[in-house]
């Protein structure tokens, strides 16, 4: 079980990069798919203010509460829980943004959701998802791998997809967290794979960001 905040910890800057480049503003309605704690919704939250819209939506119904409680203790009161499949995803009104973060690793079909989520905005709308390439990962400069996700290295296509999902490419990047020795970077992995890489150099999987729009008309 990943420690509450700490991939929110170590992914916070390539979120932060996403939302800076959109220049998510207050008022804007969002939906974050695959919204497991909650720690992009929050984010999310605080950027769009009391008249902006927040929707959490995933699959698992455990995620209602613990978006709930997560935005209850950051006091950001938009946030509007929904237990719903990305590949079902559908919404009470188009929104300004859809956003994914580490969801399209688990979905069977990747274009699928992507394509929900391209349904969900108004046209002209924002489509952004984070994920990533597991394998470019490094412990001790040895690959990372992930054998439990369906696809681990999903971000290695993301931009593709994007297109395939008949959405419009903007922009992509990947960013990755690195470091040695304690600290977020080796709790993380830990976490994640159960062991403390103590001194040896990590990096963690890079996160593609892919920014696209749904086309006008
Ligand atoms: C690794 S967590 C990521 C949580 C969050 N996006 C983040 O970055 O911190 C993946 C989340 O996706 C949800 N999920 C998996 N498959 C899904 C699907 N098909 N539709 C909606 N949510 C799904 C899981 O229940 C889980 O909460």
């Amino acid at each position: 079980m990943i420690e509450l905040g700490l991939r929110n910890d170590v992914y916070r800057r390539p979120l932060a990069t996403a939302l800076d480049r959109l220049g998510l503003r207050e008022g804007w309605r969002c939906v974050d798919v695959g919204a497991g704690g909650g720690d992009v919704t929050v984010a999310l939250a605080e950027l769009v203010g009391r008249d902006g819209r927040v929707y959490a939506v995933d699959s698992d119904p455990a995620a209602r509460d613990a978006v709930a409680d997560a935005a209850a203790t950051a006091a950001v009161a938009q946030v509007l829980a929904i237990t719903q499949a990305g590949e079902d995803l559908l919404l009470p009104e188009p929104v300004d943004l859809a956003f994914c973060r580490f969801l399209l690793m688990h979905v069977v079909d990747p274009v699928v959701v992507i394509g929900r989520m391209g349904r969900a905005v108004r046209p002209g709308g924002w489509v952004v998802c984070q994920e990533p390439v597991t394998s470019a990962g490094r412990v001790g400069g040895a690959p990372m791998s992930m054998p439990d996700a369906r696809h681990p290295d999903v971000g290695a296509l993301l931009p593709a997809l994007a297109r395939k999902a008949g959405l419009e490419v903007v922009d992509a990047w990947a960013e990755a967290p690195a470091g040695a020795g304690p600290g977020p970077v080796a709790r993380y992995l830990e976490s994640l794979t159960g062991v403390d890489p103590g001194d040896d150099p990590v990096v963690l999987p890079p996160l593609v960001t892919v920014v696209s729009r749904r086309p006008v008309g």
